[in-house]
């Protein structure tokens, strides 16, 4: 891809990323944020996360399908904005709807399933952002940085519990999310039993027939 079009891409990307948080900020000033603002500020900022992470999640399964590799260089614009929106959406909460209560957050934590599992996808968020940088990549080393950020899989699933657990019956979004992140998974699972399937013919066509062993020799 050429620096061009790897430029207007990443424009793209950073135009689309910020919208959602220029619209709520523009609704803010309007006041236009409904009748219950902290709501609806949390959740344009939750869905903007979760939107954005399963979109980060599906660059490799598109590399893996379809072969093509220039979306892998938004892996970590994607990643870092998710996390970015991640932070606001706690930020909300810890802020504007608990107002730094901590008993009252910490005792929700622990009764909330669905606070729970929300502090466990910000939290597995963390080590990824912080080791997002092409120095941390260098320092881990290849396999410990993929093997590291497998842990992302873990977040989506995580961040989908939540929403799932707190939405209101009757409404279709959680499952759709969930279909896509299992679609995802089910890409990676598959490629890799492939992957696994393949190596195994390949070491039973190539291995050395087993010598014959001849009386008398050691
Ligand atoms: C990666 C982490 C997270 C993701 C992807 C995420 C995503 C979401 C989504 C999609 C919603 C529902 C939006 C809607 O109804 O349209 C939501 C709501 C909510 N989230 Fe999160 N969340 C995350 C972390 C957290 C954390 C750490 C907390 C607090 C500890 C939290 C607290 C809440 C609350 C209180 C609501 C409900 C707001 C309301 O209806 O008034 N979330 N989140």
């Amino acid at each position: 891809m050429s620096r061009s079009a790897r430029v207007a891409l990443k424009s793209v990307v950073w135009t689309a990323c910020l919208l959602p948080l220029l619209m709520l900020l523009l609704k803010f000033w309007a006041d236009d944020l409904g009748a219950n603002p902290i709501s609806y500020a949390t959740n344009v900022l939750g869905d903007t996360t979760l939107r954005i992470l399963l979109a980060s999640l599906t660059l490799t399964p598109l590399r893996l399908l379809f072969g093509i590799s220039w979306q892998m260089s938004l892996r970590r614009l994607l990643g870092l904005f998710a996390f970015s929106y991640a932070v606001l959406h706690f930020t909300v909460w810890v802020v504007v709807d608990q107002f730094f209560n901590w008993p009252g957050m910490l005792a929700d934590i622990r009764k909330r399933p669905y606070i729970t599992v929300g502090m466990l996808a910000l939290t597995l968020l963390v080590p990824l952002a912080a080791t997002s940088t092409t120095r941390m990549v260098k320092r881990l080393g290849g396999l410990n940085w993929r093997r590291l950020h497998r842990l992302v899989y873990v977040a989506g699933v995580a961040a989908i519990l939540h929403f799932s657990w707190l939405a209101k019956k009757g409404r279709n979004d959680p499952y759709l999310y969930a279909t896509i992140l299992a679609a995802l998974l089910g890409v990676r699972g598959w490629h890799r039993v492939a992957r696994a399937l393949g190596k195994r013919r390949v070491v039973a066509l190539g291995a050395p027939s087993t010598p014959k062993r001849v009386a008398g020799a050691p």
